[in-house]
Parts: structure tokens; C-alpha cells; sequence
């Protein structure tokens, strides 16, 4: 093929980080690269194989984000043809339907050359995406905190932390819907307490690289670890193994059905290692939180 016209790259990313559900997001150095042509038809070519169950046409993820941000801007678009390269592993809590919008925003951007303000990304991700924490991080970059209620959205966006992580990847995904009807509507008022402060905590012990701390608080979750956590193999016994050999936390990727793991940079090969050996239905992979978010090139 041709030279692009442009090609945007995407980050993958890991939410709710334990107690921030819906709130925290974290990019990671794991990507998505969409090279963009012009064409006659949209079209949507995967590379990897992993993605070849998705859809090609009008009704991809975004090719209907970037007609939509058309739409919000009054503009008609043409057609193109996205090739799309990947390592973020598809439908495993690493955001990968969040990479697919940020990613149909800042084409739409920049072929429409609309020059969106980061405030007007955001609420365009999070809007097509439902929530904010998974999306504004991939369009930001770093780890980014967000409010959104009622279609008012707030965020702020933090350096992301100088440590070690490990994304431990089973061979099966998990689609968020299935994952969030596990949630109850209404929780109690104390526990609801508890996952707030341990959320507070969370964000000023990764400011002032607490690390431990933050590892605890990871998993002091209380609005969502407790009704999901059943749903993945040996989600204890791996949370105690990683822990025994060195990592300050373990918690639920996203929605899951990856875990996330905190650890000194130093401690991954070792944790990584006993994943493997121990519990193999889980695929260790290094990825490190990352200040780069949306980007063309
Ligand atoms: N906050 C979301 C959830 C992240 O846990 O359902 C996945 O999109």
C-alpha cells in the first residue's frame, strides 16, 4: 500500500485501578496504530488475527466514532481505509474498545482538521464510550482521574508513576457488559465509606510514590473487586503469589478478565516467572504506565 496519510497511535490502558471504579485510568506502553488512507468505502483491515472477529464496514467501533465526531461537529466526511496494527490483547480489561474510540476522535480530528480541545476529546471518548476512566486516559496519556455525571465531565491528569507493572492476561475474554452486571445497583453506606477513602489514599500514595501503600489500597476496593473477583481462576491464591514474590498489589485490569499487578520495576521478571510456572492459564505481559496518550504521526 501507499504511504498514509496519517497514522494516529493509541495507548492501551488499565481502569479503576482497585477503588477508583469508573474514575481512574492509567495509560500503558502497550499500543494500537491505525495508518489512514483515502478511499471510496470505509474499510477497516486488521492486522493481527486476534482482531479479525471485528467488523470491517460502517459498524466498526471507529469508523463509528469517527462519524460521529462529524456529526458533533456539523461536517460530512469521506470515506477512508484504516489499517490497523495492535499488541493490546482484545477484550481483556486493557481497554481495547477504549483505544478504538480515542482513536476514531483524533482521526476525525485530524482529517476534518476540527481542532478539538483536550476538554472536547474527552467528553467526545467518554461520551461514546459510556465512561470516562478507560478513554481519557488513552486520549490523554498519564493517570487521569475523571468525574462524569449527567453528561458534566471533570478530570485531572497526573504523571504516570515511575514503577513496575504486569498485566496477567488469561486466555479468554470478558465483555464489559457481562462484567458489570455482576454489580449491585446499591451497596452499603460503610462499605461504600471504606472503598472512598481507600480510593483518596490511592491517588496521594501514588503522588507521593507510597508505593506500598498504593499496592494496599489497590486492593481495598469495595464497589466492584468483591462481585467480580469469583469470575476469575484462582483470583486469591494469585493475588498471594504475586505479593510473596515482591509486588505491592493485584487487582482486577478494568473489567477484567486480566489482573493488574503493582511491583517494583526490579520485581517483574521475578513475579512474572512465578505466574508462569504456577498459574499458566494467566499470559505475564510487562507494561509499563505511560505519559504518551493520543498522538498523530
Ligand atoms: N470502569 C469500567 C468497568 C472499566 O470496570 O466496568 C471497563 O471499561
Amino acid at each position: 500500500m501507499d504511504q498514509p496519510k496519517f497514522t494516529v497511535v493509541v495507548p492501551a490502558t488499565t481502569a479503576n485501578l482497585g477503588p477508583g471504579y469508573d474514575c481512574f485510568g492509567l495509560a500503558l506502553d502497550l499500543t494500537m496504530e491505525v495508518r489512514v488512507y483515502e478511499s471510496d468505502r470505509w474499510h477497516v483491515e486488521y492486522r493481527e488475527k486476534e482482531y479479525a472477529s471485528l467488523t470491517s464496514g460502517e459498524s466498526n467501533l471507529i469508523v463509528k466514532t469517527i462519524l460521529g465526531t462529524a456529526k458533533f461537529a456539523g461536517r460530512s466526511i469521506s470515506p477512508h481505509v484504516l489499517v490497523v496494527s495492535s499488541n493490546i490483547p482484545l477484550g481483556k480489561g486493557l481497554g481495547s474498545s477504549a483505544s478504538a474510540i480515542a482513536a476514531g476522535v483524533e482521526i476525525a480530528n485530524e482529517i476534518l482538521q476540527l481542532d478539538l480541545s483536550m476538554q472536547q476529546k474527552l467528553e467526545l471518548g467518554t461520551t461514546f464510550e459510556g465512561h470516562a476512566d478507560n478513554v481519557n486516559a488513552a486520549i490523554h496519556g498519564g493517570f487521569v482521574l475523571s468525574y462524569y455525571k449527567n453528561g458534566e465531565l471533570d478530570y485531572v491528569a497526573l504523571d504516570a508513576p515511575k514503577v513496575g507493572a504486569l498485566i496477567l492476561v488469561p486466555d479468554v475474554q470478558l465483555a464489559t457488559s457481562e462484567s458489570r452486571s455482576v454489580i449491585p445497583e446499591v451497596i452499603n453506606h460503610a462499605e461504600a465509606t471504606a472503598g472512598s477513602a481507600a480510593g483518596h489514599l490511592f491517588v496521594a500514595a501514588i503522588a507521593n510514590e507510597q508505593w506500598s501503600l498504593a499496592g494496599k489500597m489497590l486492593e481495598r476496593d469495595t464497589f466492584h473487586e468483591p462481585f467480580r473477583k469469583k469470575m476469575f481462576p484462582h483470583f486469591d491464591e494469585v493475588r498471594a503469589l504475586v505479593k510473596s514474590s515482591g509486588a505491592y498489589g493485584m487487582t482486577i485490569s478494568g473489567a477484567g478478565p486480566s489482573l493488574f499487578v503493582l511491583m517494583p520495576e526490579d520485581r517483574v521478571a521475578e513475579v512474572a516467572q512465578a505466574v508462569r510456572k504456577h498459574y499458566p492459564v494467566y499470559e505475564p505481559i510487562e507494561a509499563h504506565p505511560s505519559n504518551k496518550g493520543t498522538y498523530v504521526q
